[in-house]
């Protein structure tokens, strides 16, 4: 096989998804094959796909249209369709066309090169087996960051939340040894990487065996203290007063916890598997907030669940305005077939659903402008990651608490940790110019 071919690649869906592409890079690489970053310049097509709502489905199938149309003028070109839409729906993707030569699951990345030959002479290749042991743990990802790092700790789901498709896509849970992660994180810091997010469908279920979440985060954070530690995502039933005292225990462990709540009705949240109860979620943000009082706290919220009553949706609303999150990722409920929602129809009318979410959106944009204009006066620890969105004049970075921060450049650098004095803020950005002081790192200092 040549091997100065060209691969393109896209990447859909959640951090994992990214954090599987590097795998994917590493493995093509490892192969000889050589990355372009565009499509009209590449031998090989791949896309990693999501699967977990329609709308994420419905996108990667009109991008596969695209990927058709450049076959038929380049046929010796390769197409393959990845991860988790990989997984679901591998029986249709091969019958979308002629076109898709390979389909293949999170689990069976490490055939990629063999299935590219075969397809070469060919044959279409189709892996998808889910593993009880894949870990990908002797691959070091392929990071084109420099500053930031997703350490993926875990696979697949045990969870099996009544809606979600996750743990049949991406199989059953398990958990990289304890030992192989802290070696990645000593590395990248090594590197000079300033920030490591842990990932996993559910980091706080994290278990080597010998270790648990806990555990591992402070040995993570012990590797470097000047590396930021992130980690997402924890389900509201495994996180314990253990993990929230850890949280607090070490300053390079950010004070941001994603929580996922779905729903504030405990009818809704029982029907959806969510093994906790409003309350037990309140309880849960109340201990949160008394040991780590400086807490940025997000969610996850599902609109129109199967049966979800008016009555339903304003305990949803309540639980918002109760809790003041920083900031919400709001979804329309999206049927999954084979999941256990997918049995109870799904009968709130579009409309309704679409009201719902929009509400839901109007009051958590309202609750996180106010919470960002307490930050005005204030001054925190920013850490440069870029160019700003706007402005070639302007850099942007995160706090501590993961609140992204636009300032005039003056003289920094990508990477540097600077003080930040806070003038204005919308819902999603606090703006600021920097401040004389210098500042020690990983406190924040309010002016
Ligand atoms: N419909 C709508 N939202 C969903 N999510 C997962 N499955 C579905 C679905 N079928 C949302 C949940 C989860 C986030 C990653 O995606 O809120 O936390
Ligand atoms: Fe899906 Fe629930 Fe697992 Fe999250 S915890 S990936 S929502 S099954």
């Amino acid at each position: 096989m040549p091997t100065s071919r060209s691969f393109y690649i896209e990447t859909y869906g959640c951090q994992m998804n990214m954090a599987d592409t590097e795998i994917v890079l590493s493995i093509m690489h490892g192969a000889g094959f050589i990355r372009t970053e565009t499509l009209s310049s590449a031998d090989i097509v791949l896309i990693n796909t999501c699967a977990v709502r329609d709308n994420a489905e419905q996108r990667i199938v009109g991008r596969l249209g695209d990927f058709n149309h450049y076959k038929k003028t380049n046929p010796n070109v390769i197409v393959g369709v990845l991860g988790c839409m990989a997984e679901r729906v591998r029986k249709e993707l091969m019958e979308l066309g002629n076109f898709i030569d390979l389909v293949i699951g999170p689990d069976e990345y490490r055939k990629l090169p063999a299935l590219i030959e075969a397809a070469d002479s060919g044959e279409k290749g189709i892996a998808v087996k889910l593993s009880r042991i894949e870990k990908y743990d002797d691959i070091i990802p392929f990071r084109t960051d420099v500053l930031s790092a997703w350490v993926s700790i875990m696979r697949g789901c045990d969870k099996f939340c009544a809606y979600c498709v996750v743990p049949f896509t991406r199989g059953r849970e398990r958990s990289r040894s304890l030992v192989s992660i802290v070696s990645e994180v000593e590395n990248l810091s090594h590197r000079g990487f300033k920030e490591a997010t842990l990932l996993g469908q559910n980091v706080n279920s994290y278990s080597d065996g010998t270790f648990n979440f806990a555990d591992l985060l402070v040995k993570v954070a012990d590797v470097d203290k000047k590396m930021r530690i992130r980690f997402m995502t924890s389900h509201p039933q495994n996180m314990s007063d253990k993990l929230i005292d850890t949280i607090a225990s070490r300053d390079n462990i950010c004070n941001y916890i994603h929580l996922p709540v779905q729903s504030g009705s405990d009818r809704i949240l029982e029907l959806m598997n969510r093994t906790y109860t409003r309350n037990q979620y309140l309880n849960l943000i109340g201990r949160i907030k008394k040991i780590i009082p400086n807490i940025s706290l997000t969610t996850d919220v599902i609109s129109g669940f199967p049966t979800e009553t008016e009555d339903d949706h304003k305990k949803t609303i309540d639980l918002l305005h109760e809790v003041e999150f920083d900031g919400a990722y709001t979804f329309k409920y999206s049927p999954r077939e084979n999941t256990k929602a997918w049995q109870m129809g799904d009968d709130v009318p579009e409309d309704v659903k679409n009201r719902r979410l929009s509400e839901i959106i109007d009051l958590q944009r309202n609750i996180s402008l106010r919470r960002n204009k307490t930050m005005i006066g204030d001054t925190v620890e920013v850490l440069v990651e870029g160019l700003s969105k706007k402005s070639v004049d302007e850099f942007c970075g995160r706090t501590n608490t993961n609140k992204m921060v636009v300032f005039p450049k003056n003289g920094d650098a990508i990477g540097d940790y600077i003080g930040i004095h806070i003038e204005r803020v919308n819902s999603a950005t606090l703006f600021g110019t920097k401040t004389g002081h210098s500042l020690p790192q990983f406190v924040i200092l309010t002016a």
